[in-house]
């Protein structure tokens, strides 16, 4: 039996279940928000108590429907347009019109990631920002991706529907400009704005990221605001070293002020603004003055001519800081061992250098095909699409029947934004591995952009179907470690799938 109240051991037993499950942080000082957040989600479950609720959570295994409620009342929403000027005002006037100039000559793509945006006033406001700094956004590639934990704020972020509440702090043009009136007093984004974001779930904790699957690869800013707060130390050095991957060299990276102490972002050199500290990821030019431009003149695989990448000549010795073993160049397995270690340390560009030196010589069928779909990843994630795009094909051209290679190249295509060629890569790995979830549920994805519903339904009702044969712990194929639960929990909880039966 428990008692009737909660004692500081039972406190402690949740506070542990609740990192464990959902990767939240409740040290002592929280416990109040976790007594809270524990009796909300009680009575949404329908539990007499929330002593009643915890000994079932504790003593039970609850689905993951369950703990997507309790994480729901265990999340803070506190969020609202144009959040802390003085960090707009050094976007605005420094950063984003350093970034639109610098790849203003280049290919015209911008790529930022709001993770842990809430009901999607952050990421909005960024996107009202390109807006008016950019008069030719149609020509521009833009990506803004927002993620989230808590399935409910993203909901009303996709809604893009926000009580006066959301705009008590923003400028008095802001409603006028780009909002319309809605009968129940609240206010309704325009299309043109609500279309330029997309909102995901993901667990900044426990999900994978840098993913071409999530889109959350070489982005040239990252907000992370008012989120490390709520993780413990580890945590907190495990989310920003994540992010850091996820950021291309010279890329941002921006926090709240509170959470702005240089001694957590090693990989950063901070950047001070009136009011504002933002940290930009090791630029090349500083960490590397002497990063070599030429190395291999003509290699057999060479990568695309503009914006070519040139692969450095192979220096075990300059590698081995990051992996202690000696590796040889002419051993195609201890370099794809050397290759996937660099991968997971995030170090791109000496992946990059090893699996070029390692493609350009002889190697077993298998390793060579390995490499390619390695490759791709990581020139994805330096931002080097076209690099990307060529692996892709070097690698579909070495194995035609390979439903990975496709869906590889589909995610870059996308990621180019080639919706047209990337839909029809989905569907080649689809017509090779029929029950290709993942590329199922990209499919919708694209067509849900598009506003084609019925379509984006059937996508995702077939990717629906096929998640059944899987057991929810099971981690999906080509997903970068999303389980099938998750995937099944991110479809279920779409607004357009509430009416299908
Ligand atoms: C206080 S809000 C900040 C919103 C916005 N970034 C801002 O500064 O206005 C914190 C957000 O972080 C999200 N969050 C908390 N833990 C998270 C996790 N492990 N992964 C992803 N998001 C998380 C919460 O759901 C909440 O939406």
């Amino acid at each position: 039996m428990m008692p009737s109240t909660l004692h500081d051991s039972h406190l402690l037993q949740l506070s542990e279940f609740v990192a464990e499950k959902i990767g939240l942080y409740f040290p002592r000082e929280r416990w109040d928000d976790l007594k809270r957040g524990l009796a909300a989600a009680s009575q949404e479950i329908g539990f007499k108590s929330p002593e009643a609720c915890m000994e079932w959570l504790l003593t039970s295994t609850p689905e993951k429907a369950h703990l997507q409620i309790l994480a729901s009342h265990l999340t803070i929403g506190e969020t609202y347009f144009f959040r802390d000027k003085p960090l707009l005002e050094a976007l605005t006037q420094h950063i984003l019109p350093g970034l639109i100039s610098k790849n203003r000559s280049r290919e015209q793509r911008l790529r930022f990631w709001c993770a842990g945006c809430c009901s999607g006033e952050e990421a909005y406001t960024l996107a009202i920002l390109l807006h008016q700094l950019l008069p030719d956004l149609r020509d521009w590639q833009i990506t803004i991706t927002a993620t989230d934990i808590n399935l409910r704020f993203l909901e009303k972020a996709t809604k893009g529907f926000y009580s006066e509440w959301s705009f008590r702090n923003a400028p008095t043009w802001l409603k006028k400009r780009y909002f319309q009136p809605y009968a129940d007093g609240r206010y309704a984004l325009i299309p043109e704005i609500k279309q330029l974001v997309n909102f995901g779930h993901l667990n900044l904790v426990e999900d994978a990221y840098p993913s071409l699957a999530n889109n959350t690869n070489a982005m040239d800013l990252v907000f992370c605001r008012n989120v490390l707060m709520y993780f413990s130390p580890t945590q907190t050095q495990k989310v920003i070293s994540n992010l850091s991957k996820s950021i291309i060299e010279g890329g941002w990276l921006l926090v709240s002020p509170s959470e702005a102490s240089k001694a957590l972002f090693p990989q950063f050199r901070s950047v001070h603004y009136p009011g504002a500290i933002l940290f930009q990821k090791n630029h090349p030019s500083i960490t590397n003055p002497s990063r070599p431009s030429t190395a291999i003149t003509h290699p057999p695989f060479a990568a695309s001519a503009d914006k070519a990448y040139i692969p450095r000549p192979f220096k075990p010795t300059a590698v081995a800081a990051f992996q202690p073993i000696s590796v040889k160049a002419n051993d195609p397995s201890a370099m794809l061992a050397l290759a996937q270690s660099l991968y997971t340390q995030g170090n791109y560009a000496e992946v990059a250098d090893t699996l070029c030196e390692m493609i350009n010589q002889k190697a077993p069928r298998h390793s060579y095909l390995e490499a390619f779909s390695l490759l791709a990843r990581a020139f994805a994630n330096l931002g080097r699409l076209k690099d990307a795009l060529l692996c892709c094909d070097r690698w579909i051209a070495a194995d035609k029947i390979d439903a990975a290679a496709y869906y590889m190249r589909a995610l870059v295509l996308m990621e180019r934004g080639d919706v047209k060629q990337a839909q029809t890569s989905f569907q080649q790995a689809i017509f090779l591995r029929p029950n290709f979830v993942q590329a199922y549920f990209s499919l919708g994805s694209i067509a849900h952009h598009c506003g084609k519903t019925a379509e984006a339904c059937k996508h995702f009702s077939i990717a629906q179907r096929l998640l059944i044969t899987y057991a929810p712990e099971e981690v999906l194929p080509e997903s970068d470690n999303l389980t099938a639960g998750q995937l099944t929990d991110i479809i279920n909880a779409m607004p357009i799938m509430e009416t299908v039966s």
